[in-house]
């Protein structure tokens, strides 16, 4: 027991986490989506991003067979498609189609990016992890596309004019504006003595 809190049991609460739509082909080569928040960054060396994806989905057959998929950053404007995207399956929906969006397909792995959304990665399998209800695929990022514009002054990713969608409390939330500086802030302690 801790004083004024409240046990909230094993539950998988770790908020916010980012939207992302994971894009693959399927064995008839029809493109896909599967809307994910179980995603994440996990390795800067070499750069590489995991999603968690249950076994029943029809996007898990297709990473299992292609070894091979994108993740595509949507803008808050597009919640949306992936909405629609995570309700819907690519076993009976052609969801590019019926969503309006485009498939491209991608340069360096056999998977197609989203040419709407603002960021798209191209990630090739390199790891898969059975942990319960969903298995962890790991993917090394080969490459990234982001909309030109939605670069900042020194040309990299904004991520203001990308605009993500955080996943939180089952709620589609904005990354508003940028706040505290990172790095930074926090020197003010180190200074203490
Ligand atoms: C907000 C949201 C988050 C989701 N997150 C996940 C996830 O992390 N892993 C997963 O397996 N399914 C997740 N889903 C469900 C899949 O997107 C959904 O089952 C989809 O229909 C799968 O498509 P597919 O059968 O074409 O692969 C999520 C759905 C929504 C709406």
């Amino acid at each position: 027991m801790f004083a004024g809190k409240k046990n909230m049991g094993a539950s998988p609460f770790l908020y916010p986490t980012p939207l992302v739509l994971c894009g693959t082909y399927d064995s008839s080569g029809r493109p896909n989506l599967a809307t994910l928040a179980w995603a994440g960054v996990c390795c800067s060396e070499p750069p590489a991003v995991q999603i968690s994806v249950r076994r029943e989905r029809h996007t898990y057959a297709s990473l299992m067979e292609k070894k091979e998929f994108t993740v595509n950053i949507p803008s808050h404007s597009q919640a949306v498609q992936a909405d629609f995207c995570g309700m819907t399956s690519g076993r009976s929906v052609d969801k590019f189609a019926a969503a309006g969006l485009t498939p491209l397909r991608g340069q360096y792995v056999d998977a197609p990016i989203v040419d709407e959304f603002p960021f798209c990665l191209e990630c090739r399998l390199i790891h898969t992890f059975k942990i319960g209800s969903h298995d962890m695929f790991i993917g090394e990022i080969l490459a990234s596309w982001a909309r030109e514009d939605c670069l900042g002054a020194g040309g990299s990713p904004d991520p203001f004019k990308i605009s993500p969608i955080a996943f939180a409390g089952g709620m589609y939330c904005k990354i508003s504006a940028p706040a505290l500086k990172a790095f930074d802030i926090g020197k003010s302690l180190m200074e203490k003595k």
